[in-house]
């Protein structure tokens, strides 16, 4: 906060009138099944993007995105891309959604300043979008629902940015709550906030150091895979009303596996076995049962690398030493993979120590250098008055 303030002092002159934080999140389980209409399981991260703000009266948008050394302007009346700044597009695409659904959009000088990683699957687009948001909102004294929030975030990713993401991030980031993960009902969108009570354990979340980019990884090809695989399955099923892998179970899969096609059969056992994982995983937490989350957590990685196919020899080092070191319940990839950060859950007391030790034993496997993020689960999105 401090630290965004005097940017905004450094670069726009004043003091701003108000600094947003939008936090990162980590996916605890239920990994690719959001745009499958599964069930997801992540909470919010203390790593947060900020945003200085201060309020101009024309229809202006002045920005600096102080840790990129870089500025651009969005004229809102007439908001097009930058194609020099592609960080401004994620504001300007809020811009876009805002104004497409007549919402009242004011100028104002803005910088921008992070604790996330980018490129590190802990959702720093995510985050900037809805504290873009955010900003906006509280400019204009509007506020959306949670879910018309989400939904304008992924619209902004699926339209704008290329990349076909489902709802999670921009939801976990826009509704966590302090102390609690978010269970996620994707298809009808409930959700129960469950708090993280371990007597004795905590998420330690790791950087592989190996950055990855949705749009030109193999992310969108997973999306197309898993509507191939729905749309064969609700062929031979005779089942036309089913749109999405949600509507099939396990046993109606299996019976499927001499006859469907790889890599068709193994994408869909990865999104129907994840499911019933992240159920599993909602109610050991609610018990405190850090053995079983864990073990349910290391399922499903074996999941995500054999049968999914996202998770790459930097996170499957990082979590196979991560399971050898003493306090481990369990470790897997978290976000889209094929590179990004893996989640363990570690035994609180020695959680530093087992942080420390995974990254050195990390660097001499792969010679990547890591880097740890410890955080309780935070809130999500706010706007702070200065
Ligand atoms: C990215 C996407 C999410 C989700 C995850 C994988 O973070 O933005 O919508 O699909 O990957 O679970």
């Amino acid at each position: 906060m401090e630290n965004a303030r005097a940017l905004y002092h450094q670069h726009h002159g004043g003091a701003p009138e108000f600094i947003v934080r939008a936090p990162g999140r980590v996916n605890i389980i239920g990994e690719h099944t959001d745009y499958n209409q599964g069930f997801v399981l992540p909470m919010a991260i203390s790593a947060a993007t900020y945003l200085a703000v201060g309020p101009r009266s024309d229809e202006r948008i002045d920005a600096v995105a102080a840790d990129l050394g870089r500025q651009g302007v969005i004229t809102l009346n007439d908001c097009d891309w930058d194609l020099s700044e592609p960080w401004l597009d994620y504001i300007t695409g809020v811009a876009k959604e805002l104004s497409a659904m007549n919402y009242p959009l004011s100028g104002a000088n803005i910088v921008i300043t992070s604790t996330l990683p980018i490129a590190a699957g802990l959702s720093s687009s995510a985050s900037l979008e809805m504290a873009a948001l955010k900003m906006f909102e509280a400019m204009g004294d509007f506020r959306l629902e949670d879910d018309e929030a989400a939904h304008l975030g992924q619209r902004v990713e699926n339209d704008f940015i290329g990349v076909n993401s489902g709802i999670m991030d921009q939801f976990v980031i826009r509704a966590a709550r302090e102390g609690h993960a978010l269970f996620l009902d994707c298809r009808g969108l409930e959700i129960e906030h469950v708090p993280v009570a371990f007597q004795d354990a905590m998420f330690v979340v790791t950087h592989t150091g190996v950055e990855r980019g949705l749009a030109d990884s193999g992310y969108n090809e997973r999306v197309a895979e898993c509507r191939e695989a729905s749309e064969y399955l609700a062929r031979v099923l005779e089942r036309e009303s089913a749109t999405s892998l949600r509507e099939f179970t396990v046993a109606e899969l299996e019976a499927q596996r001499e006859t469907m096609p790889d890599p068709l059969y193994r994408r869909a056992r990865h999104v129907l076995t994840e499911n019933a994982r992240t159920i599993e995983a909602c109610n050991a937490m609610k018990n405190g049962d850090a053995e079983t989350l864990g073990e349910l957590m290391n399922a499903s990685h074996a999941s995500l690398r054999d049968d999914y196919e996202v998770t790459g020899p930097a996170l499957d080092a990082m979590t196979d030493i991560a399971r050898e070191l003493p306090g481990c319940y369990g470790s897997r990839m978290t976000g889209a993979g094929f590179g990004g950060c893996a989640v363990s859950l570690a035994a609180k007391d020695g959680a530093q120590e087992f942080a420390e030790s995974l990254m050195k034993a990390y660097k001499e496997r792969t010679g990547n250098e890591g880097v740890t993020l410890l955080s309780e689960p935070a809130a999500g999105v706010s706007a702070v008055p200065c």
